[in-house]
């Protein structure tokens, strides 16, 4: 569980043991360890993966690829001098986790003011999973998305200095990020009335050429625009009412509303 109060905890968590545990196991041991999903129900689906509670561990998640017809299929940038049939399905977990892992060995355990931490793959009966934070709130429930949050009216003026302190964040350790997303946003609530925002998922860098990853000036002002453009936004969406029922009926990912909170 996350939250402004537990981070301290997490931090102990870390450091008595490595964060990025990748499971290479013998394919004998591998079965007799594999994680039981499909019988569960996801918390959240978004357009790429599904994610679940650790059976074995609440505070932390495991989400999967999803394999259906209606997931959002994105072709790898790399290589578009290709024909776009001989690139790639893009992989969400196998490049989370190596920008995850970056990021912690950059800049250690301040990742988790406003990032989950990642814990490698794991195999699943769903297929490979990758282990991050679970963000919670102070009462043990899941965090609702800011998407949700919308949903549900919040007032958007009194979560924005919750939103600076995560934009003063990415830009002190110059976090690039593809547009910032009210459904990528968990708000976690804290037990004395904080407020906290994690970006559970879209860090990296969108463009090919990774210049904004060379020259920080260039990234820092890449983010900046990123959370720029992000306000208005979620101020135009909030306007408009957030997720219509019809809008969710229609579509084929959660919407950033919340399966469970358990
Ligand atoms: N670590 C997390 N903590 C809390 N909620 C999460 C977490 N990861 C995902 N979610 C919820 O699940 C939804 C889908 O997850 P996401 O990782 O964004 O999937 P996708 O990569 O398909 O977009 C999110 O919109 C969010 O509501
Ligand atoms: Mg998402």
């Amino acid at each position: 569980m996350i939250g402004n109060e537990d981070i301290t905890s997490q931090q102990a968590k870390i450091d008595e043991k490595s964060p990025l545990l990748m499971m290479d196991q013998d394919p004998q041991t591998a079965a007799n360890n594999i994680i039981q999903l499909a019988n569960a129900t996801p918390f959240g689906v978004g357009g790429r993966r599904a994610c679940y509670v650790h059976p074995d561990d609440a505070s932390k998640c495991i989400k999967v690829l999803r394999q259906d017809a209606q997931r959002t299929v994105r072709i790898q940038k790399k290589g578009n001098l290709f024909p776009r049939s001989w690139r790639r399905e893009y992989d969400n977990n196998a490049h989370e986790e190596k920008l995850l892992s970056r990021i912690h060995a950059q800049i250690g355990s301040k990742m988790l003011s406003h990032l989950p931490m990642c814990y490698g793959f794991v195999s699943t009966d769903l297929g490979k999973g990758l282990v991050l934070d679970l963000i919670r709130d102070h009462d043990g429930k899941i965090s609702r998305s800011l998407r949700e949050w919308i949903t549900l009216g919040i007032d958007l003026e009194s979560i924005k200095p919750a939103f600076m302190d995560l934009g003063n964040f990415l830009i002190e350790h110059s976090i690039l990020t593809r547009h910032i997303l009210d459904h990528n946003l968990a708000l976690s609530l804290g037990r004395s009335g904080g407020r906290t925002f994690y970006l559970i998922d879209g860090i990296g860098d969108a463009a090919w050429l990774p210049l904004a990853q060379w020259f920080r000036p260039l990234g820092r002002l890449k983010i900046k625009r990123k959370l720029d453009a992000a306000w208005p936004r979620f101020k135009a969406f909030a306007i408009n009412g957030g997720v219509t029922d019809q809008l969710k009926e229609n579509s084929s990912w959660g919407q950033g509303i919340l399966q469970h909170r358990d």
